[in-house]
């Protein structure tokens, strides 16, 4: 699939505190009835970083991407997005902040009433952005995807790659600070994950936006580290010489704990035995 377009924009940077992180995590806590699932949590996201997020299934990774998104509150600790806690915020303040996040939901979460257009334009109209410019913003958008044919189409009529498609340009259209990915390969082939990850990585280089991505494939997580976007070709590239992007950054969890949050070659190099198993 030929990536052509990098028209999206990141947005005009945000004004942060002097120091602050994009997403910011202190000693949160958080469970659902006698679960505990996650467990003093701290970190920190810089701007600019891709952030990926491991760790075995039902250990809280939806929950973390919920909660930095305000959609539900910890039990206790802190979190503060772009250097702005949100505790004791008001649904307005969210519902504002939330305006700088893009979000991509486990399983797309589109609705199916709704034709893409609609889909995509949302937030925007939402926004109560004029129709015009709506529209010409869903188009670059779906262009970004490479999916601007299936712009009348009904998300039942679309494949499970091409509705994750949709999903990553509704989540870009409001050129966010901010995105959050939550298993955006989750049940596809291998062959339709990459051309998703290959999007993330055009996202990643042509926008710099920080992001937050969680994977259960660990082929999608070197593939991020070890590929650039590149202009000329309309496709991601290895890097050369076995170098690594600098901006993504792997966090793990288990057991509602990190037991990880370092770089790529941190990991790789890892002498915990839990890492190396899991790795494997
Ligand atoms: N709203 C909720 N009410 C009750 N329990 C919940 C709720 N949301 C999550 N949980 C529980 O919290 C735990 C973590 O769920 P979460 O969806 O965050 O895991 P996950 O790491 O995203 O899993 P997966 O890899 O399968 O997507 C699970 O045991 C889940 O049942
Ligand atoms: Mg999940």
């Amino acid at each position: 699939m030929p990536l052509s377009s990098p028209e999206i924009a990141a947005s005009p940077s945000l004004e942060m505190p002097p120091g602050a992180a994009v997403v910011e995590f202190k000693n949160v806590s958080i469970g659902f009835d006698e679960n505990q699932v996650l467990r003093d949590i701290s970190f920190r996201v810089e701007r600019g970083e891709t952030r990926i997020i491991l760790g075995p299934a039902g250990g809280g990774k939806s929950t973390l991407l919920k909660l930095a998104n305000g959609l539900i509150a910890p039990d206790s600790g802190e979190i503060s997005i772009f250097g702005k806690s949100l505790t004791g915020m008001s649904e307005r303040e969210i519902f504002e902040l939330r305006a700088h996040i893009g979000m991509v939901f486990q399983e797309s979460a589109l609705f199916d009433s709704l034709t893409v257009e609609d889909n995509v334009a949302y937030r925007l109209h939402e926004e109560h952005v004029h129709e015009a410019e709506a529209h010409d913003r869903v188009v670059e958008a779906l262009r970004f995807v490479e999916l601007e044919k299936a712009i009348d189409k009904f998300p039942p009529e679309l494949s499970g790659g091409m509705r994750r498609r949709v999903s990553i340009a509704r989540a870009i259209i409001s050129r966010p600070d901010l995105i959050l990915y939550d298993s955006p390969t989750g049940g596809l082939d291998p062959i339709t994950s990459t051309t998703i990850i290959e999007l993330v990585v055009k996202q990643r280089d042509v926008s710099h936006t920080t992001s937050l991505l969680i994977t259960h494939r660990l082929q999608d997580a070197f593939t991020l580290a070890t590929h650039r976007y590149s202009q000329s070709t309309g496709h991601m590239e290895p890097i050369p010489n076995g170098e690594l992007d600098p901006s993504t950054k792997f966090l793990v969890f288990n057991e509602g704990k990190i037991v990880f949050d370092g770089t790529t070659r941190e990991l790789t190099h890892t002498e915990d035995p839990w890492l190396k198993a899991y790795m494997e």
